[in-house]
């Protein structure tokens, strides 16, 4: 072959080759993931919740600046976002790996940071929180119950729309025709206490349901009633009939520890009481 033929079909084999060759040596940028309202997800679809609801939601939780905030089943991320606004520290846990990657762009865009973490709910540690939100369905809030109930007492959860079987809200709220339900998580006190105000032991045995507290008290070889007895996060109240004398109302607050402290008001005198687990 002709050297200036040789040349025209080396050039013309290499613009042949260009495309693929080129195609090799760099790598087409991904299309962006675009999420549509509705589609498919491990255990319930993606809907993202409305911006007002999300702002409710935060507002009933009573997030604060440091609080660790996490969104279960995050989506596009815009509740995580949200609470991140709030100077919270917020975390998503989301199982479709695309949808992490739209959040963790979102939070750029928004100028948050955000951990967004591809996970299944059901398998990753989130206790350590303060908030937890939730937009999933009431077989899954239920589901997570047992979990949400072990965790700090004083945890908030606040849900859209769905509730949590019998463990009734310590609050819900309607926006705009949605619904924002806030629970409180309580603290664990059925059993026996020893109570002693000013010296003067007296025995008092709870039942509890949730928030809600049953019981009675033995009262000078008397049992009595425990009435109005109601436990929200770490605080506690109840009230025992104490004959011609009135109620003795008492307010206190549960510490890690198992220890009661607080004040228990009767006939107009205000005196501090302890109790502990008897
Ligand atoms: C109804 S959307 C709520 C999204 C977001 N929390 C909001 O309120 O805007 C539920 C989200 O949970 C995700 N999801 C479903 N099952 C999950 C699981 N087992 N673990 C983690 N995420 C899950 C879905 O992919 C979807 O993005």
């Amino acid at each position: 072959m002709q050297p200036i033929r040789r040349q025209l079909v080396a050039a013309g084999a290499a613009s042949l080759l260009a495309p693929f060759l080129s195609g090799c040596a760099k790598t087409q940028p991904r299309e962006e993931f675009k999420p549509v309202v509705g589609q498919a997800g491990k255990d319930v679809i993606w809907v993202p919740t409305p911006d007002a609801v999300v702002e409710r939601m935060l507002d009933m939780a009573e997030v604060k600046r440091g609080e660790r905030v996490v969104d279960l089943g995050s989506g596009d991320g815009k509740i995580a976002i949200a609470a991140a606004k709030r100077g919270a520290r917020a975390r998503g846990i989301e199982f479709n790996p695309d949808m992490v990657e739209v959040s963790k762009r979102n939070a750029k865009q928004a100028g948050v940071e955000v951990d967004f973490q591809q996970g299944d709910i059901f398998k990753a540690d989130f206790t350590d929180a303060d908030v937890v939100t939730l937009y999933l369905l009431p077989s899954l809030n239920e589901k997570l119950r047992p979990i949400l109930l072990n965790m700090r007492p004083g945890t908030r959860v606040t849900s859209h729309q769905f509730n949590m079987g019998d463990w009734t809200p310590d609050r819900s709220e309607d926006v705009s025709g949605r619904t924002a339900h806030l629970w409180i998580v309580p603290a664990k006190l059925a059993g026996t206490w020893a109570v002693r105000v000013a010296g003067e032991p007296m025995q008092v045995q709870l039942q509890q349901q949730f928030q809600t507290l049953d019981g009675h008290a033995m009262l000078g070889g008397r049992r009595v009633p425990v009435e109005q007895a109601v436990v929200r996060g770490q605080s506690v109240r109840f009230a025992v009939p104490a004959g011609g004398a009135g109620a003795m109302r008492f307010e206190g607050t549960a510490d890690a520890s198992g220890r009661i402290s607080g004040t228990v008001v009767a006939g107009g005198q205000s005196r501090p009481f302890t109790a502990t687990r008897a």
